[in-house]
C-alpha cells in the first residue's frame, strides 16, 4: 500500500459543491471581495486578536501588497531569507526593490538573526523572515533586530499558520504577517489565496486599497494608488468559514505526527539524517523535513516502499537564474546551499492513519541504519 506525499482526499467534495452552489446561486451574484471575504476576514482578525485582516488573491499576493503598503520601492533593500520560497525575492524585485538575502540557521533553516543583523544598512526599509516547513523564525531576536533598526517587519507566515512561538501566534510578532491558503497549507482551500494580517489599521487600508486597484471600497472607478489585481474569491472564502472550526483539530493531528517523527529520529543525527529540535514552541507543521546527508538515496529507498517524499527548493533563493544578478557576487550562503543538498519532506498531513506513520518512520530508521554514520 503506498503512502503519497499529498493526500489524496485533501478536501470534502460535498462541501466544496455546496458551496459553489450557495455563492452561484446567491441573488447577489457577487463572487469576490463579498460578505462572505468580509466574514471570513472577521473570524481571522478575531481569532489572532490583531486590528484587521485583509484577504488577497494569494500568499504572494499578500506579501507584494504589505510590502507596498510599508512604502518599499526602488532604490529599498528588504532582507530575505537565502532558502525559501520564490516570492521572498520577486516580492521586493517586482516592486523595484532589492532583495538583500541573509544566510539560514544550519539545522533549522530559518533565517539567522545574526546574519540579518549584519546586513541592516540606511537603504533597509523591511525586514522579512518565513517561516520553514516545521519551524517559526525566531521571531523575538527578528523584532530586536528591526525595533533597534527602525525598520518594519513583515512576517512571512504562509507555511506557518497554527503555530505558536512563547504565547504568540504565528503571523502576530511583524508590523504584518501573511498566510496562504493555497491547497496544501495548513488552511489550505481548493484554489488561491492569502491574507494580511496587521496591529496597524493604516497599513490594512492601504493593503485593502492595494488589492483592488487603489479604490477606497466607497468611491468606485476612484483610483487613489497605483494597485493591483488581489482580490478573494467568494466560493472559497465561504469553504473557509465551514471548516475554520475543525482547523485546531487538524493542526493538533500535525502535530502529534510531527512529534512522534522527532522521537523517533532522535538518535539519527549522527547517522546521517537530522529531524527538527523537539517539543512544540515556535513549531509549525506545514511539512516535516529532514536533512539527510544521502539526501537522494533516502528519497529513493522510501519511494521503493511506496512512500511519497519531496524536495523542496533544491538551490538557495540567490542562486536561482531569476534573482542571481540582483546577488551581491561577493556573498555565499553555506548553510543555504547546505539545506538545498540535504533536504527532505515526509508526509505530514492529517488524513494518516498511525500505522501509516509508523511505517514511514520504521522506513527512515531502516535507511540510517543502513547506510552507516555518514553515508
Ligand atoms: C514562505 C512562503 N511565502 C510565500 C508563499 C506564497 O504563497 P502563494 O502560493 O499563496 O502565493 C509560499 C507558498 O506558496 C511560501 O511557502
Amino acid at each position: 500500500m503506498s503512502i503519497p506525499f499529498f493526500p489524496p482526499d485533501l478536501f470534502d467534495g460535498d462541501l466544496l459543491l455546496e458551496v459553489v452552489e450557495e455563492v452561484g446561486l446567491a441573488p447577489d451574484q457577487r463572487f469576490i471581495l463579498g460578505t462572505r471575504t468580509a466574514e471570513f476576514e472577521a473570524v481571522l482578525r478575531d481569532a489572532l486578536g490583531v486590528a484587521d485582516a485583509v484577504a488577497c488573491g494569494s500568499g504572494t499576493g499578500a506579501l507584494t501588497l504589505a510590502l507596498r503598503a510599508m512604502g518599499v520601492g526602488p532604490g529599498d533593500e528588504v532582507i530575505v531569507p537565502a532558502y525559501g520560497c520564490a516570492p521572498l525575492a520577486s516580492a521586493p524585485l517586482v516592486l523595484g526593490a532589492t532583495p538583500v538575502f541573509a544566510d539560514v540557521d544550519p539545522w533549522t533553516v530559518v533565517v539567522d538573526p545574526a546574519e540579518v543583523d549584519k546586513l541592516v544598512t540606511e537603504r533597509t526599509k523591511v525586514i522579512m523572515p518565513a517561516h520553514v516547513f516545521s519551524v517559526m523564525a525566531d521571531m523575538p531576536a527578528l523584532r530586536r533586530i528591526a525595533t533597534g533598526a527602525g525598520v518594519r517587519l513583515l512576517e512571512d507566515s504562509a507555511v506557518g499558520q497554527g503555530g505558536v512561538l512563547a504565547g504568540r501566534a504565528a503571523g502576530t510578532w511583524g508590523d504584518a504577517g501573511v498566510f496562504s491558503f493555497v491547497q496544501v497549507k495548513t488552511f489550505g482551500m481548493p484554489g488561491e489565496g492569502g491574507m494580511v494580517v496587521t496591529g496597524d489599521p493604516a497599513l490594512a487600508r492601504e493593503v485593502r486599497m492595494l488589492r483592488n486597484h487603489g479604490q477606497d471600497g466607497v468611491h468606485r472607478f476612484v483610483h487613489h494608488r497605483v494597485g493591483f489585481n488581489s482580490r478573494f474569491d467568494e466560493v472559497m472564502a465561504a469553504f473557509q468559514l465551514r471548516r475554520f472550526a475543525t482547523l485546531p483539530d487538524r493542526l493538533a493531528r500535525r502535530a502529534a505526527i510531527g512529534e512522534y517523527y522527532t522521537s523517533r529520529f532522535a538518535d539519527l543525527a549522527g547517522r546521517g539524517v537530522l529531524a527538527p529540535p523537539p517539543g512544540r514552541d515556535g513549531r509549525c507543521f506545514y511539512v516535516y523535513s529532514l536533512l539527510a546527508d544521502r539526501r537522494d538515496a533516502l528519497r529513493d529507498h522510501l519511494a521503493g516502499r511506496g512512500i511519497g517524499s519531496h524536495v523542496y527548493y533544491p538551490a538557495p533563493l540567490p542562486r536561482q537564474p531569476a534573482f542571481a544578478r540582483h546577488a551581491r557576487p561577493d556573498r555565499d550562503w553555506p548553510a543555504a546551499a547546505s539545506a538545498a543538498r540535504r533536504q527532505l519532506a515526509i508526509p505530514i498531513h492529517p488524513h494518516l492513519t498511525d500505522a501509516q506513520v509508523e511505517r514511514i518512520a520504521d522506513e527512515v530508521c531502516r535507511f540510517a541504519a543502513t547506510s552507516g554514520a555518514h553515508g
